[in-house]
């Protein structure tokens, strides 16, 4: 019996919504739990697509606008983001695996901005590197620091 490779194609960032409907149409369901979008997996290629089952796509922008404003630093801590639709629909990301039952997350520290971090479900483990535990849900952040304003209008200043 000859086994058959899917060879699937993830459409660049800011392809339109229909170019990642024929690449849903290759996945398959890995979670219908999300509370606003069902989660695939494309075979293949250790990634997920995210498809917004909302009216609308606000968590899968904020995901998009918090990974591009990222620094290095913080950036292994988040499942990266290869690739979105236009509208926003439809947003591709790092596959992670799921964490053992009863496992804590709690020796890797995280941003104060990700303002789920109590659910463990919001968190998988790294395919590259399994100590590495990454943020997989982080369509919803808490912009609110006491002890981070900045003056506009100044250069930021020289170390
Ligand atoms: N990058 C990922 N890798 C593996 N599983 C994921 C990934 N993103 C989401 N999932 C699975 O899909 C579920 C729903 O996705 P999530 O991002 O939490 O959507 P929502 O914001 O709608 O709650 C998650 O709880 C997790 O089980
Ligand atoms: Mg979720």
């Amino acid at each position: 019996m000859s086994s058959h490779r899917i060879i699937v194609t993830v459409p660049p960032y800011n392809a339109p919504d229909d170019s990642f409907k024929e690449l849903l149409k290759q996945c398959n369901l890995l979670s219908d739990k999300g509370t606003t979008r069902d989660v695939y997996e494309i075979p293949g290629e250790n990634k997920v697509l995210k498809a917004v089952k909302k009216p609308s796509n606000y968590a899968n922008w904020n995901e998009i606008v918090v990974w591009q404003s990222l620094s290095d630093q913080l950036k292994p801590l988040f499942a990266e983001i290869f690739s979105f639709s236009r509208s926003g629909r439809f947003l591709v990301m790092e596959q992670l695996d799921p964490l053992s039952f009863g496992e804590g997350h709690n020796s890797q520290r995280y941003p104060r901005f990700l303002s789920d971090k109590v659910k463990p479900q919001n968190f998988g483990r790294s395919r590259i590197d399994p100590q590495h535990i990454k943020a997989l849900d982080y369509g919803c952040v808490l912009l609110e620091h006491d002890d981070e304003f900045a003056p506009f209008g100044c250069a930021p200043a020289a170390d």
